[in-house]
C-alpha cells in the first residue's frame, strides 16, 4: 500500500525573531532544506520583544540574506511574517515540521520546554533540531546587538549587509536619545 504521507512534500517552518538574522540562522536555513522539501522561515511579530528592526524590515533582510547565500534556495524557501500561536501558524500553512537550531547546552531548557508545550498543543507536528555548526555555536542575535551598541566588531557573526544595517540602526537610535 502506498504511504500517502511519504508522497506529500515535506513542509517545515523555521520560526524565530531574526532581529537580526545571524550567520548561524543562515546556516540552519541552508541545512534545513536538506530535511524538508519546502521551508517557510516564519518571522515572529512578537509584540513582547523590543525589536531593533520592524517586522517588515526583518522579513526583507532574511530574504536578501537567503538570496545572497544561494540563489537556488529562494525557490524552496519562503520568508513570511507570522503573528499569534506558532502551532496555529504551522497548521495554517500545511507544515508538519518545526525546525529549530540548538546551540550548546544553554538553549536546551528553553527549547525543551517550548517543544513540550507545542507537542501538547498539536502532537502531530514534530520539532526537529539542527545542531549549530561549530563555527556558529556562540552566536546570538541578542549578543550581536549588545556588541553593536557597545561599538564592538560584529562582522564575524553577521553578513556585511546585516552589519551595515545594524550599525546604521543603532546610530539612529543613539542620535534620537
Ligand atoms: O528566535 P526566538 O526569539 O528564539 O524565537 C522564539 C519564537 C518566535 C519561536 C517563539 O517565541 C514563538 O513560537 N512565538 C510565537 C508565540 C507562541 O506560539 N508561543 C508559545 C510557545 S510555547
Amino acid at each position: 500500500m502506498a504511504n500517502q504521507a511519504a508522497d506529500r512534500p515535506r513542509v517545515g517552518v523555521y520560526p524565530g525573531s531574526f532581529d537580526p538574522p545571524t550567520n548561524g540562522h543562515l546556516d540552519i536555513i541552508r541545512r534545513a532544506t536538506r530535511v524538508v522539501n519546502k521551508l517557510i522561515v516564519g518571522v515572529a511579530v512578537n509584540p513582547s520583544k523590543d525589536a531593533l528592526f520592524t517586522i517588515g524590515e526583518r522579513v526583507k533582510i532574511v530574504e536578501q540574506e537567503i538570496a545572497a547565500i544561494d540563489h537556488g534556495l529562494s525557490g524552496r524557501v519562503e520568508v513570511r511574517a507570522f503573528e499569534g500561536l506558532l502551532m496555529h501558524y504551522v497548521r495554517d500553512v500545511g507544515a508538519t515540521i518545526i525546525i529549530r537550531g540548538l546551540r550548546a547546552v544553554t538553549d536546551f531548557d528553553y527549547e525543551f520546554q517550548m517543544t513540550g508545550m507545542n507537542a501538547r498543543l498539536d502532537p502531530e507536528i514534530e520539532t526537529v533540531f539542527l545542531m549549530a555548526s561549530e563555527s556558529h555555536q556562540f552566536i546570538s542575535s541578542r549578543m550581536v546587538k549588545e556588541i553593536g551598541v557597545l561599538g564592538g566588531n560584529i562582522t564575524s557573526f553577521v553578513s556585511a549587509a546585516v552589519a551595515k544595517s545594524l550599525t546604521a540602526r543603532i546610530a539612529e537610535r543613539q542620535s534620537s536619545k
